[in-house]
């Protein structure tokens, strides 16, 4: 059956997300641009395509119902118009999260149980008993989106959202080592969408030299060594009765990702100032199954990237550096708080890294993503591209800079 699937993004990766999906889909794949995601023309087999193969997309999500409303109790109707014994029994366990944009609505907490309450009643009547929420780990996870005046209803064929690839430790989150404000896995992918870096030998060497966790050499590894990113991971569908019958076509789709597999053609570095990131990044590689020994796709040093002289001719540099209150940028460039512009990474750090980018990194690309819009100026570089991208909910640029021998201003 086809649909339209809505599979949304991080603001400003719209336009790639849409390429992407034509990736794994095909060319003549319909599909539509819209803030904050891509509606795409598909099917069961599409949604578990996309699934496997996005790296740009949040979640895939299958939509059951859609309609106007003003006041919770419309969101109620909405939801009863869903055979909803096609998709959950008694015995299982749903999870509804709500998205808004501008809903008049007081409180899309109670919004959230009126779907909870429409699926409910609606096997009760048809069974005699109801089933329970599962926050956790459901298996039938929805989602809810309102806009000003229309609602929809989506089964999220992810489950757990598509940036946790299964390769983070979970047991690090609650122990301060998941790295300084690690990167989204769908946001580093955005990067190195935008830079046009597709892991082939031409796209030339890579390299992070503020690389924290590790997320933007390890999206850079998995696409250099054709690693699908949800080869590691389980998703939504898998317990979805109308999947059912597409488990031999999932077999086969992830045959296909596993036969596609091959070593790098290009070289990909990374390292952190910090010996803990550094190594932390290491093991995080490992589990992404980009070190084994037959891909050994990253070479991780700890250095600072103040100093650290390129590890090849040319190339193309890919970093978030250290900002803002929590993140102090470290080595040489470091100053005392009193330095600290824009409430942060002091100037400095940025003046430090450009010149010695001018000085040794000449034929180099780097692509640079920062909420700093003055980030040129205190460089002293021109940018040759700035494009819009949204790091949750926070604004910011990815600066691409060409360093070319003797075009620096200062
Ligand atoms: C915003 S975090 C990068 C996050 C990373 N992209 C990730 O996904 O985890 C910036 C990193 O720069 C590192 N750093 C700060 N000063 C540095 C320096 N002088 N040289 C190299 N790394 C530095 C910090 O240790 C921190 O891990």
């Amino acid at each position: 059956m086809l649909i339209d699937l809505f599979l949304p993004c991080a603001a400003g990766a719209e336009a790639l997300l849409a390429e992407e999906c034509k990736r794994v889909l095909g060319p003549k794949t319909r599909l539509l641009t819209a803030r904050g995601g891509v509606t795409v023309e598909g099917d069961e087999r599409a949604a578990m395509a996309l699934n496997l193969e996005s790296r740009l997309a949040q979640r895939v999500l299958w939509p059951l119902a859609h309609g106007a409303y003003r006041h919770e109790h419309d969101l109620y109707d909405i939801a009863r118009g869903v055979r909803w014994s096609d998709w959950i029994t008694a015995q299982q366990t749903l999870r509804v999260e709500t998205t808004a944009q501008r809903s008049p609505l007081r409180s899309l907490n109670f919004a959230t149980l009126r779907i909870k309450d429409a699926v409910c009643d609606a096997i009760r009547e048809s069974s005699g008993e109801r089933p329970s929420v599962d926050t956790r780990a459901p298996d039938l996870p929805l989602a809810l989106h309102l806009t000003p005046t229309h609602a929809t209803v989506y089964v999220d064929t992810s489950g757990e959202p598509l940036f946790k690839r299964g390769w983070r430790d979970a047991r690090a989150a609650g122990r301060d080592v998941t790295g300084e404000a690690p990167l989204k896995e769908t946001l580093a992918a955005a990067m190195l969408a935008a830079a046009g870096w597709q892991g082939r030998a031409g796209d030339g060497p890579l390299l992070d030299p503020c690389c924290g966790a590790g997320t933007i050499a390890i999206e850079a590894a998995q696409i250099a060594c054709g690693i699908a990113p949800g080869l590691e991971r389980r998703f939504g569908f898998e317990r979805l009765a109308p999947w059912r019958d597409h488990a031999s076509a999932w077999r086969t789709l992830r045959e296909a990702a596993q036969a596609r597999i091959h070593a790098p053609t290009v070289a990909i570095f990374a390292g952190d100032v910090s010996f803990r990131m550094t190594d932390f990044a290491t093991r995080n590689a490992e589990r992404a199954g980009v070190l084994s020994p037959a891909m050994k796709a990253i070479e991780f040093k700890t250095a600072d990237a103040l100093q650290r002289l390129p590890p090849a001719e040319r190339g193309v540099l890919v970093l978030n550096p250290p900002y803002g209150e929590r993140i102090g940028a470290k080595g040489r460039g470091a100053a005392p708080r009193e330095d600290f512009e824009g409430g942060g990474t002091p100037a400095s750090f940025f003046a430090e890294l450009a010149s010695h980018w001018k000085r040794h990194y000449a034929g180099w690309t780097a692509w640079v993503l920062s909420p700093e819009m003055r980030l040129p100026s205190l460089m002293r570089l021109k940018e040759s591209q700035r494009v819009p991208m949204w790091n949750g909910p926070i604004e910011c640029r990815l600066f691409r800079f060409d360093m070319v021998a003797g075009s620096a201003r200062g």
